[in-house]
Formats: C-alpha cells, sequence, structure tokens
C-alpha cells in the first residue's frame, strides 16, 4: 500500500502538531504516531513554557540564563533567535486555543525554575503540557488537510540513494516506510517534504520519567539515512522524580523548586547549599549530579524535597497533579517530604539541523527535541524545550511553504517494502531481554557520572546486542518491539561514542577521567554521522 502527502510529519507533540498546523493550508499533511495522538513527551510536561513576556525580564536575560545552562556550548545566534520568537510562540498557542494560568490581577502568571533568573514561565498549573497537547490536537483533528496514523510507527526513511542503492550528493528524503501496528501491515509514505518530530529517548534508560513512545526513534532512523548526529553526549537527568516502587519515575516538577521547595538529607538538612550558590535552583545537571552524590555518600535510596512550609491550601491549588498523584501512593506532600531521585529526561543533542530544521538530508527537516539546534548546548534551561518546539515547527513549515510555491516535481516511485523470507518469531524473549540489558548497561555505565572504562564496557555489550538484533531483524517479521530495541541500540551507541569523543566534563557530561572543561579544545558540538 502506498500513500503520498505533500507533508509527512512523525510523531505528535508539540513540534510536529504544530508544524502541520502551519502547512496545512498549503497542502496535504500526513501525521503518523506510533501510538494515540496525545502519548507524547509533550504530553507529560509539567513545568511549563519559556518565554520573555514580563516587563521586568528581558531577552537578554533569557538569552544569558540559556547560554550558562548550556555551559557556552549552545550556538549564540540560535539561543538569540528562538529567544526573541518567544512571544509570538506563545501568542500562537493561545491562537489554538491554548489557555494559560492566569494570576490575581488577571495576566498570566509567571513562574519560576532552576537557571532562570526572571520568572517568565508561563504554565497551566501543573500540567502545562497536557492542557497544550489537548488544545493542538483539537486544532489538528479539525483541520480537513490534516490525516492523522494512530498506532503507526515508522520504520525508515526512504532516500534517493538508498532507492537508488549508491551515494547520491545531496541526497533527498522521500519519505518513510511506516508499519500499520493493528493491521501489520508496512506502508509506504512518500511524500514532498518529511519532517522527524519523535521526541527524545529516554528509554534507553532503566530509569526515565519519559513516556514509553520515548526510544529516539526519529534520530536512530536519521543516522541510519545518513544525516550528521551531534551531542548525543548530554543527556538531561531530572533531578526529582517521584522514588516509589509503583510510580515509575513521576516528575516532581521543577517549578515546585521554583516556588520554595527545599532538598534534603534524610535527617532534614537542606544540602544544595554545599553545592550552587543558587542553592535548590542552580542548573539542572548540578542539582542531578548533587542528588547522585549525596546518595552515594550517605548510601541513601533517595533524598528528600520538602515544600510543607507553603502550606496546604497554597500546595493544592498550585501543584494539583503532583499533590494528587503523589497522594494516590500514600505520601501527602502538605505533611511530608518528597522522597525523590534523579532519572533520565531529556536529550540534548539529536539530528543537526540549520535554524529553520532542515537536516544535511535535503527535504527532511527535524524538529523538537528530535534535533539539535544548537540552542540547549551542553545542558538544556528548564522549560526552554517546548519553545524550541513551537519555535523550529514555525520555521520548519516556513521553509516547506516557500519551496512548496516552486513548481514541484511528480512524486519519484519507490520501491515498496520487502520482507524477503522472514517469518514469524518465536522468540519474543531476545527482544525483551535485549531491551533491558541496553537499558540496564546505560543507567550502570554511562550515567550521571561515567569513565572511559565504563563506556567502554557498555560499548562492548551495546554491539554485540546490535549484532542480534541484525540477525533477528532479517530473519522475522518486522514488529514495532523489534523496530523500538533497533532503535534504542542504536542510540545507545551514538550516546557512548559521542561520550568517548569529548575528552572533557561540561554540562551533563561528567566524567572522572576528565573532570575539568577545556575551552581550548572542547567547546564544540560533537558530530557522528554513518556516512551515506
Ligand atoms: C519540569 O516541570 O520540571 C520539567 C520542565 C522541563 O523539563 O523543561
Amino acid at each position: 500500500m502506498k500513500i503520498t502527502s505533500d507533508f509527512l510529519v512523525i510523531g505528535s507533540g508539540i513540534a510536529g502538531l504544530s508544524y502541520a498546523l502551519k502547512v496545512a493550508d498549503r497542502g496535504t499533511v500526513a501525521v503518523v504516531t506510533k501510538r494515540d495522538m496525545s502519548e507524547t513527551a509533550t504530553n507529560l510536561a509539567q513545568g511549563g513554557i519559556a518565554a520573555v513576556l514580563s516587563e521586568h525580564d528581558s531577552f537578554d536575560a533569557h538569552a544569558e540564563d540559556t547560554m550558562v545552562a548550556g555551559a557556552f556550548l549552545s550556538h549564540e545566534d540560535v539561543v538569540r533567535m528562538v529567544v526573541e520568537s518567544g512571544p509570538e510562540a506563545i501568542r500562537d498557542l493561545i491562537d489554538w486555543g491554548v489557555e494559560f494560568t492566569r494570576g490575581e490581577d488577571d495576566n498570566y502568571d509567571l513562574t519560576r525554575e532552576g537557571g532562570h533568573s526572571h520568572r517568565r514561565i508561563l504554565h497551566s498549573k501543573d500540567i502545562t503540557g497536557r492542557e497544550i497537547e489537548r488544545a493542538l490536537v483539537e486544532a489538528v483533528r479539525k483541520h480537513p488537510n490534516i490525516t492523522l496514523y494512530e498506532n503507526h510507527i515508522a520504520i525508515d526513511l526512504i532516500t534517493e540513494a538508498k532507492t537508488a542503492n549508491r551515494q547520491i550528493l545531496p541526497n533527498r528524503c522521500l519519505g518513510a516506510y511506516v508499519l500499520d501496528i493493528p493491521g501489520n501491515d508496512v506502508i509506504t509514505f512518500g511524500a514532498r517534504f518529511t519532517v522527524l518530530a519523535t521526541g527524545g529517548a529516554g528509554k534507553v534508560y532503566l530509569y526515565t520519567c519519559n513516556p514509553d513512545v520515548a526510544t529516539g526513534d526519529g534520530v536512530a532512523m536519521a543516522y541510519r539515512a545518513g544525516a550528521s548526529i551531534a551531542n548525543m553526549e548530554f543527556m538531561q537527568f531530572h533531578p526529582t522524580t517521584l522514588f516509589h516502587p509503583h510510580a515509575k519515575r513521576f516528575l516532581i516538577s521543577e517549578a515546585v523548586r521554583g516556588e520554595g521547595a527545599i532538598l534534603k538529607r534524610r535527617d532534614g538538612t537542606a544540602f544544595m547549599g554545599e553545592y550552587h550558590k543558587l542553592k535548590d535552583l542552580a542548573p539542572r545537571d548540578v542539582v542531578a549530579r548533587a542528588i547522585d552524590n549525596e546518595m552515594k555518600v550517605h548510601g541513601d535510596d533517595c533524598v528528600f524535597l520538602d515544600i510543607t512550609h507553603k502550606g496546604p491550601d497554597y500546595i493544592k491549588e498550585r501543584f494539583p497533579n503532583i499533590y494528587e498523584t503523589c497522594l494516590s501512593f500514600g505520601i501527602d506532600m502538605t505533611v511530608d517530604p518528597l522522597p525523590v531521585v534523579p532519572a533520565a529526561h531529556y536529550l540534548c543533542g539529536g539530528v543537526v539541523v540549520d535554524t529553520w530544521g532542515e537536516t544535511n538530508i535535503g527535504n527532511l527537516f527535524a524538529i523538537g527535541e528530535t534535533s539539535c539546534t544548537g540552542l540547549h548546548g551542553a545542558n538544556r534551561l528548564a522549560s526552554n524545550s517546548l519553545l524550541e518546539g513551537v519555535v523550529y515547527g514555525n520555521r520548519a513549515a516556513i521553509r516547506c511553504i516557500e519551496r512548496v510555491t516552486d513548481h514541484l516535481p511528480p512524486f519519484p516511485s519507490i520501491e515498496p517494502w520487502d520482507c524477503g523470507s522472514a517469518t514469524c518469531s518465536d522468540e519474543e524473549v531476545v527482544v525483551a531481554h535485549n531491551w533491558d540489558e541496553i537499558r540496564r548497561s546505560m543507567w550502570n555505565y554511562v550515567g550521571i557520572v561515567r569513565s572511559n572504562k565504563r563506556l567502554v564496557r557498555a560499548l562492548r555489550r551495546i554491539t554485540m546486542i546490535q549484532e542480534e538484533i541484525t540477525d533477528y531483524y532479517w530473519d522475522f517479521l518486522i514488529t514495532s518491539d523489534l523496530i523500538e530495541l533497533r532503535n534504542i541500540a542504536t542510540i545507545a551507541e551514538l550516546i557512548v561514542r559521542c561520550a568517548l569523543e569529548r575528552h572533557e566534563s561540561r554540562g551533563l557530561h561528567y566524567t572522572i577521567d576528565y573532570p575539568d572543561t577545556d575551552d581550548g579544545n572542547w567547546k564544540r558540538d560533537t558530530v557522528v554521522s554513518k556516512g551515506l
């Protein structure tokens, strides 16, 4: 089966859906998403979206905070552009129906998070992402030019070079092969423009607050197609996720610390003052490393986040979702400090793109967490990710629309998917085992504090698993579990390779072998590619 459209969007979070809405009046749009529309990281975002909206704030201050958090690896031109696009991005969201929380004076309530020098985070209580996803999904469902393909998972990109089975420069993307999961059928999606908006890759680690869909599919597919990938060593660990056997690393928003919560040891002493002058509102990499250190030094399973001093009425009104969720696990945050641990949260690296979201493969774009735009550098400033998603959704749309007005060639013919002599697998246990082994190796050897020895050990294991996956991939009919396994193995390999390459510690990459930052040699991105 073959489906053609002008624009193919893979992923249904803030970046993909805002792009779809921006291009939909200019052509047909197919949105492919591997579960339900709203099963995205956007939907889980609690804190909010950063933008300069207060007269006390400035673009300079937001840019400076972003550069500092990013350990000065962020690209200054990109930072400036994104920060200055903030107010327009917020207007777009409001026009699409997003409702942000207002204060008593009826102005938007601006909260604070780590690394921000001003109050500049718009939020919808503590379910900002859910509110944004709701509004965007509603708008997308109403648009007659947009067709949604839920429960469809992309397998691989189709490029001219791949179709011709030889090197073609410049290469061009023609669409993607996609598995219709319930129909168990591989569909060829042909498109003039293909946009990767598949989100992040937290599932490559054993503990993550990301949704199950975060398997780095866009980055892995782009890498296999020959795109440049950068800065994969910079995986952000969120300092505070709920420590509870049944909580699956539920996020405790940084806004809780923004509103005054204090990190404490088991005996009740506050400790962040011993690590950074901004104490509990230090940049995220500093707080996550401090917690990791506290747990190791004191042999504790977790540390504690205390906001009880703000009183029950305030806590229930400001953080209703966090309050209710913790209560469902038997923890009343108005009375007791919350047990918290760090968990994998955000991939700062990704597919290298220009300031319009275009990759080094023609007509292939990457936006949102899938991309590496240069905004986040070595560590993302809190709440800059939703902002980046809308800004680049818009910019990629502008670039594609400019090209739509040219005389477009007819769709090239694309070979349908060939499953060869593959049969149904009777060894699903191999897939499950390999999933677990990759995630455990990454957590144990490629976590918050790294060393050469551990990285090499991880790479050895990942390489062995990749060999098994390759055999399995050719011998058995494809399933979504196998597609995701193949992708997390690629992501694990890329993270380790980038980490091994960087001989310094900077932002989220901390290694005991090179504990200092080395601006002379390493103030640059780590770029890897497979070749065509
Ligand atoms: C949070 O609410 O702490 C997450 C915000 C973010 O990661 O930007």
